[in-house]
């Protein structure tokens, strides 16, 4: 339970939020939801108490009064820094949709300081060895004249592969964890955006793509993969992690990041036109000391199929 506090504008409705947190922590649920109803009497817009409540809610057993106070939250805050409408999705009661970036944004800016040291040693994070291991195990050549880093953060995945790229570029939502990234000095080129967006206003075209641990962000990965597809070289690699589930589909998991079942990646690498070279199950962290089912996949931008010779040319 971590929503930002962002203040209603009243101080006693500030106060009495503050009071329903240390009552949440003290595992006192009933009192909170109590004292969050008082709260929001006085600050009805006030998108925090409503998330919180929404929250604490659910930990009460009461999904239906949960799911008003998150779909309140998500009205209160259009831009939806909490992610109340994950929360409306995860609970059934909205359709799977792309991550608000604002919530994305807000959720790694708040972390970036602390990121590397909470996943290396909190949650044994693993995906960059990982991705390696799995594209020197694809025979591929090693050596990459332009890399792009999907949702480079603050750079773990990057500074893994950056011995093999003469020239490295990055890309992510949060402008902290590419502080962070720019201050390890490994990256040529650091832009701050979405990574559809990037792929598709850009022109530069990649040898090697990596996207290390984002791709739970993404719902859909048809989108992202053709947009991978369209900014590859032919020949070129892409490497990449997802959470997973034994089903087909896509589903959001309670700790608000999608699992992608191996069938929907199939599907949407076929889709994109790229060849499946690896596809493993892997853990790339764990979640409350528990390891999360994930895939390891590398595919190819095949190389377009020469001619035989004394065919076409006319
Ligand atoms: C778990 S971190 C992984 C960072 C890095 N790849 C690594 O291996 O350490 C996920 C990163 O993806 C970024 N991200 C998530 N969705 C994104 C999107 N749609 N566009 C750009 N960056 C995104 C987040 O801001 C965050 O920095």
């Amino acid at each position: 339970m971590d929503a930002i506090f962002l203040s209603s504008g009243d101080v006693i409705a500030d106060r009495r939020f503050e009071y329903a947190r240390d009552l949440v922590a003290e595992g006192d649920f009933a009192a909170a939801a109590d004292l969050l109803e008082q709260t929001l009497e006085l600050a009805p817009g006030y998108a925090a108490a409503w998330f919180t409540l929404g929250e604490v809610r659910e930990r009460l057993g009461a999904r239906d009064a949960a799911a008003a106070a998150f779909g309140k939250a998500a009205a209160a805050d259009p831009q939806d820094r909490h992610g109340a409408n994950l929360h409306l999705i995860r609970l059934g009661v909205a359709p799977a949709t792309a991550m608000p970036e604002s919530y994305v944004r807000s959720l790694f800016d708040g972390y970036a300081p602390k990121f590397d040291h909470a996943l290396t040693q909190g949650l044994s994070y693993r995906a960059p060895e990982l991705l390696l291991q799995a594209v020197q195990a694809s025979g591929a050549a090693m050596t990459f004249a332009h890399a792009l880093d999907l949702g480079c953060g603050t750079g773990l995945g990057g500074a893994a592969f950056k011995p093999f790229c003469a020239k490295l570029t990055g890309v992510d939502l949060s402008p902290a964890m590419l502080a962070q990234a720019k201050a390890k000095n490994i990256y040529d080129r650091l832009d701050a955006g979405d990574v559809v967006s990037f792929l598709d206003a850009g022109t530069a075209r990649y040898d090697f793509i990596l996207a290390a641990d984002v791709f739970m962000y993404l719902d859909d990965l048809h989108p992202v993969l053709a947009a991978v597809k369209r900014a590859m070289t032919p020949g070129a690699l892409l490497a990449f992690s997802v959470e997973t589930h034994d089903g087909d589909g896509v589903m959001l998991r309670d700790t608000l990041r999608y699992a992608h079942g191996a069938a929907h990646v199939r599907a949407a690498l076929a889709v994109a036109g790229l060849t499946l070279i690896t596809l493993e199950p892997a853990t790339t962290r764990t979640e409350k000391g528990v390891p999360v089912p994930g895939l390891i996949a590398v595919a190819l931008l095949p190389p377009p199929l020469r001619g035989r010779v004394g065919e076409g040319g006319h």
